[in-house]
């Protein structure tokens, strides 16, 4: 039975995480996958809050989403214009709320220069169109050379390539996802009063960093961040319709590259885990 406060979502599209696919493998048994998911509303709130009966959607959860129908917070579910497909909303939730949260850490970022790491991958692509629409002056990390064309195209001024980050120029605000030598060297790569968020470590946990480099800059903050912590200062709804209301209005394209019949989601999260498309991948329910 769902709370008072909840929704109840009949699934059409997943989106699916790096995270969620790793616990996946690792968790007791009993627990749930799945925190990406769009579709329409089945049964409104008891409470009365949150959108009616056959609404488009896009939600998260902290477990479950990986199912046919799933019972919402109403705190956590965003009313989607027209223009939006479901596939696209499923792209929003961990990726776009986490680009999304991450740039807010570095305050107006009007003429700012911002640094984001892991740029091809879900969260990097978002954080590499937000910053730029948000008016920053935007350079992307990326492995290899031949990403660089499609890093431009989505916004980015500069690309820097390879596992370092040159300790100049220097940034405003750094977006981490990678770690290991990447954060290592970013860390040294800020502008005083500059901040560095650290949100993943898709290529290493372990950092080492020279902290003079880091001090010396003055007033530099290396800030830890979770999204499921972020979101209890400000519910998931409103930034997700922030990012609804974005791609409506032409201004934020989010990457689909690969959309499968939810049958083929081992397949699918081998090859995300195996880094064999850039972008999210999406799984449809019928
Ligand atoms: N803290 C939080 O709340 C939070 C929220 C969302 C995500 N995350 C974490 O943030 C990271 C990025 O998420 P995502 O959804 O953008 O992941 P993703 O789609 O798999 O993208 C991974 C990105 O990291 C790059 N990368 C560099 N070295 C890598 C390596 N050794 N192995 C794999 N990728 C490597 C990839 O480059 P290529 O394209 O060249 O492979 C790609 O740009 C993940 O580690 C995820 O778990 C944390």
């Amino acid at each position: 039975m769902p709370d008072r406060g909840e929704a109840v979502v009949r699934v059409r599209a997943i989106s699916l995480n790096r995270g969620e696919v790793r616990r996946s493998g690792l968790a007791a048994a009993g627990w749930r996958p799945g925190w990406d998911l769009a579709g329409e509303v089945e049964r409104a709130a008891a409470d009365g809050s949150g959108p009616r009966v056959a609404t488009r959607v896009v939600g998260l959860l902290s477990e479950g989403a990986w199912a046919e129908r799933v019972a919402v917070p109403t705190s956590a579910l965003a009313a989607l214009p027209d223009k939006v497909t479901l596939s696209q909303a499923a792209t929003f939730p961990v990726a776009g709320l986490t680009a999304l949260h991450a740039l807010a850490r570095g305050g107006p970022l009007l003429g700012r220069r911002v640094l984001v790491t892991g740029a091809t991958g879900g969260v990097g692509d978002f954080a590499v169109q937000l910053a730029r629409l948000a008016g920053a002056h935007v350079t992307a990390s990326a492995r290899r050379a031949d990403q660089a064309p499609a890093l431009r195209r989505l916004g980015a001024h500069e690309v820097v390539v390879g596992d370092e980050i040159p300790p100049s120029p220097k940034y405003d605000l750094v977006i981490e996802s990678v770690g290991g030598r990447t954060l290592g060297t970013a860390l040294a790569a800020l502008e005083g009063g500059g901040v560095c968020v650290t949100l993943g470590v898709s290529a290493a946990a372990e950092v080492t960093f020279d902290a003079r480099e880091f001090f010396f800059a003055g007033r530099t903050t290396l800030y830890g961040f979770y999204l499921f912590k972020e979101l209890r200062s400000e519910p998931a709804s409103v930034g997700l319709r922030r990012l609804a209301d974005l791609v409506a209005a032409g201004q934020l394209t989010p990457h689909v590259s690969l959309e499968r019949p939810w049958g083929e989601i081992g397949q699918v999260a081998q090859d995300l885990m195996a880094r064999r498309f850039p972008g999210k991948a999406v799984l449809t329910l019928d």
